[in-house]
Formats: structure tokens, C-alpha cells, sequence
């Protein structure tokens, strides 16, 4: 029995993540083959970590059959599942995303504000190519998205793309429940949190230890500053007391830059004039990796790795496919379409929900209306959302503005239109689908 994983991205520095994670789930999803694909520019890349991967391998002492290629509609010959972890325009086109908004001021972040907007502008028509291709050659594997940002881009690749079988995924949810499992010293299969939002906006509504609900002493963990859920790219400010018990929900991290906007803004402007931008702080992370990636005698995924934010996003992505492959019917959180399990949001936006993993993919379990607490900007990011998939996949300026302006971190219709012409210029040359005026 065949089982073939692609791997697009797979230059990457995550990849020694997911391939740990495709060595520890062996004995129930057995690959027989797995490929690494990356582009020309990422080839160095690609050859340094397919080699670290074949030593993982080797040390495994698993038949997998490890390639890697340049040539991406050949890898997706027979592939049943195919995972893209993509960076278009790489670390150099983030830093701009971070760079061109702090310097007016303005939020400057990977996925959030302007920056989320033309990270997503950027990925959007790549990913749409790979949708194509896997439509073409191999139409029933299941397309699982870990390129950010990952709920806008699963949107609008359902919406626009010829593939359907696609399932976002982010390592924040998993992120929680591992925080939540440490804090009271159980295991993280015995937490089930109730979320409700979308990807980076999503909140925690109810928490839940072997069954019993434990939502309040959680919430009070977190006013005491006892739990921290931040991945390595966010630093928490931690959360006053008013805002956990009106809202009666769990933030995820990246809520600081909605609810705590003039505290990070300094925070971040001051690590700017000092350090420059987390992509410029993580392309030093990247240098040290893949010097030691070029150890011959590495054969595991180096701790390094876990100074990334991404760290432990294999754990969502493997798990997932593990669970589609055994139809195992478990509990996961993913990026799907809405279908009535919100109410308040459209049946065909995509949401971060916790659904049961199916053969036949994710069922999403219904979580009905969106509290009235946070109902309002819950929507209005939703609609953002929407904004900017219009505009990345029409290339209209003034779709573009609108997507902008609709940003709650974007101040002013002046700051909108200084934004969106400095960033348009600053990418033109990985925004096809905008005829630069
Ligand atoms: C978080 C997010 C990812 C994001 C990453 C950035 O964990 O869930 O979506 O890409 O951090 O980490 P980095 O190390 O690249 O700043």
C-alpha cells in the first residue's frame, strides 16, 4: 500500500520539524514516499535539509523513499497528501511587510495589518498555481496549507481554486492546549479547548480537563500570569483581569496587536530602532540552523528550531493527516469552511474550529452564536478577510484600499493609501495580479 507525502516548501527550516513528525507517527501512517519540493532560488536550501532529512530518515530506519526536486508537477505524481509551507519573496519580502508600517507608525507584523495584507497578497496567486497543479495530477490528495497567513489564504484557495480537499492548520491552537495541558500537569490529550474566530484571531471560549470544565481557573491562570501560550515571535504583555473576566474568553497571542495596540507598538518600535524587524531577528535564527543542518553527523530535528514560532506546527500538520488516513474520527483544530458551525459568519468563510478528522476530511463541530463581547470585530476581521482575498485575486487598487482601510490597525485613509502605494512598490515584482500604476 502506497502513502505519498509532497512537501512544497521543502527547503524550508521547518521541514526537519515535519519530518520528525512523519518519523514519530511510522507505525499508523506509514509513508512510502515522500519529496521535497522547492524553487530554483531555494535550491541550496533544498538540497541541505533533503540531506539532513535522509539522515533523520536513515537513523529512523523506515523504508521511506526521500527525494526532492525542483520540478513540482512531477513530485505530485501519485501524492495522496500534499503540505506547503511557502515564504514568497522569502525573509527579505517580510522584513518589508514589518519595516514599511512601522516606520509610518503603523503595526508592522508577518500576518497582521498591512504587512498580513501583502504577505497574503504575495502567497495567494502561488498558492492558487499549486492548487492548480494538484488538481491536475494528483486530484484526491488533500491539500493541507501551513503557509501563512493560513486562514485567509485556505480561504480563498476553497473559494477561487479548482481543489477543494484543503485544510488550513497553525501550531496557536495546539500552541494553547500544550500551555494549558504543562500548567496543571496533565497530558495535552486530556485538554479540549473550545475555539471560535479564525486563524491568529481566534479565541478559546472553554476549557475543558479530562471532561470537567475548567474555564475559570484557566482564565485566572492567565490574569496571574502563570500561563504564557506565546509562541517564540510573540512576546506576551499578559492580559489585566477586566479583560479576561468581561470577555470570559481566552486570547491567542496574536490579540495583543487588536486589544494592546499602543503597548506593543512601542515595544515594537524600540526593538526596531534597536534590533530591526523579526524577519531580520529570524534570517540570523535561519543562518545558524542551516549551518548546523550541514552537520553530517545531525540525525534529528536541533532544538534550534524551536526558537521559530512555527515550532510544533508538524504536531497539527502530521496529526491531521495521520487522522484523515486512519479515518480516525478524532477532535483537531483546523481551517475549514464555516457551514453553519458559527453562527454570525458566513457558511463559506473560512473559521478555526475544532472539527471531527474524517476520511473524508474535517467535519467542523458546531459552536453557534459568536458572544456578543467580541461579535462585532470578530466580523469586521472576517470581512477584512474577505477584502484582501478580493483584491489578491482581482489585482484592483481599489480593492486593495478597501482591504487596507478596513484594517483595524490601519489609522487613517491617509496612512491607508501611504501604505498600500509604498508596499505595492516595495513587492511589485511578487504581485503579478496588481498592474502597478
Ligand atoms: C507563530 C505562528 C505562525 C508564524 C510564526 C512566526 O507561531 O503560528 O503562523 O509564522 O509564529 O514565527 P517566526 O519565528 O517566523 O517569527
Amino acid at each position: 500500500m502506497s502513502l505519498k507525502v509532497v512537501v512544497i516548501g521543502g527547503g524550508s527550516s521547518y521541514t526537519p520539524e515535519i519530518i520528525e513528525g512523519f518519523i514519530h507517527r511510522y507505525e499508523s501512517f506509514p509513508i512510502t514516499e515522500l519529496t521535497l519540493v522547492d524553487i530554483e532560488k531555494g535550491l541550496e536550501k533544498l538540497e541541505i535539509v533533503g540531506a539532513l532529512a535522509t539522515r533523520m530518515i536513515r537513523k529512523s530506519g523506515y523504508p521511506i523513499k526521500l527525494s526532492w526536486t525542483l520540478n513540482r508537477k512531477e513530485a505530485l505524481q501519485n501524492a495522496d497528501f500534499v503540505t506547503t509551507q511557502i515564504r514568497v519573496g522569502g525573509l527579505d519580502a517580510r522584513a518589508k511587510d514589518e519595516r514599511i508600517p512601522l516606520t509610518h507608525g503603523v503595526i508592522g507584523q508577518e500576518t497582521n495589518g498591512p504587512g498580513g495584507i501583502f504577505k497574503a497578497f504575495r502567497t495567494i496567486p502561488v498558492l492558487m498555481d499549486i492548487c492548480r497543479d494538484i488538481h491536475e495530477v494528483c486530484p484526491n490528495a488533500w491539500m493541507i496549507n501551513f503557509t501563512n497567513p493560513a486562514g485567509i489564504v485556505t480561504e480563498a484557495l476553497l473559494k477561487y481554486s479548482p481543489h477543494k480537499k484543503v485544510i488550513g492548520v497553525c501550531n496557536i491552537p495546539i500552541n494553547m492546549k500544550n500551555s494549558v495541558a504543562e500548567m496543571v500537569n496533565c497530558e495535552a490529550k486530556d485538554v479540549e479547548i473550545e475555539f471560535i474566530g479564525m486563524n491568529h484571531f481566534v479565541f478559546g471560549r472553554k476549557v475543558l480537563i479530562k471532561g470537567i470544565d475548567q474555564t475559570e481557573e484557566v482564565m485566572d491562570k492567565l490574569i496571574h500570569k502563570e500561563i504564557d501560550y506565546s509562541p517564540a515571535n510573540i512576546v506576551s504583555l499578559g492580559w489585566s483581569k477586566e479583560f479576561i473576566q468581561s470577555l470570559k474568553l481566552l486570547p491567542n497571542p496574536y490579540h495583543q496587536y487588536y486589544f494592546q495596540i499602543e503597548d506593543v507598538l512601542e515595544k515594537d518600535l524600540k526593538a526596531f530602532a534597536e534590533n530591526g524587524t523579526r524577519a531580520e531577528i529570524v534570517k540570523e535564527v535561519e543562518k545558524e540552523l542551516f549551518i548546523k543542518y550541514q552537520d553530517k553527523e545531525l540525525q534529528e530535528k536541533p532544538k534550534e528550531l524551536e526558537k521559530r514560532g512555527g515550532a510544533y506546527y508538524s504536531d497539527a500538520a502530521c496529526s491531521l493527516m495521520d487522522s484523515i488516513y486512519n479515518n480516525t474520527g478524532d477532535v483537531q483544530t483546523v481551517n475549514i469552511f464555516n457551514q453553519g458551525a458559527t453562527t454570525g459568519l458566513p457558511n463559506d468563510s473560512v473559521i478555526e474550529v475544532n472539527a471531527l478528522i474524517t476520511k473524508d476530511g474535517p467535519k467542523p463541530i458546531t459552536v453557534g452564536e459568536l458572544p456578543l463581547s467580541v461579535r462585532g470585530i470578530i466580523q469586521q476581521m472576517k470581512a477584512f478577510e474577505q477584502l484582501v482575498i478580493e483584491a489578491a485575486i482581482s489585482g484592483e487598487y481599489l480593492k486593495a484600499y478597501q482591504a487596507m482601510i478596513m484594517n483595524p490597525l490601519v489609522p487613517s485613509e491617509k496612512k491607508a493609501k501611504i501604505l498600500l502605494d509604498e508596499l505595492l512598490e516595495a513587492h511589485k515584482d511578487y504581485l503579478p495580479q496588481f498592474s502597478i500604476k
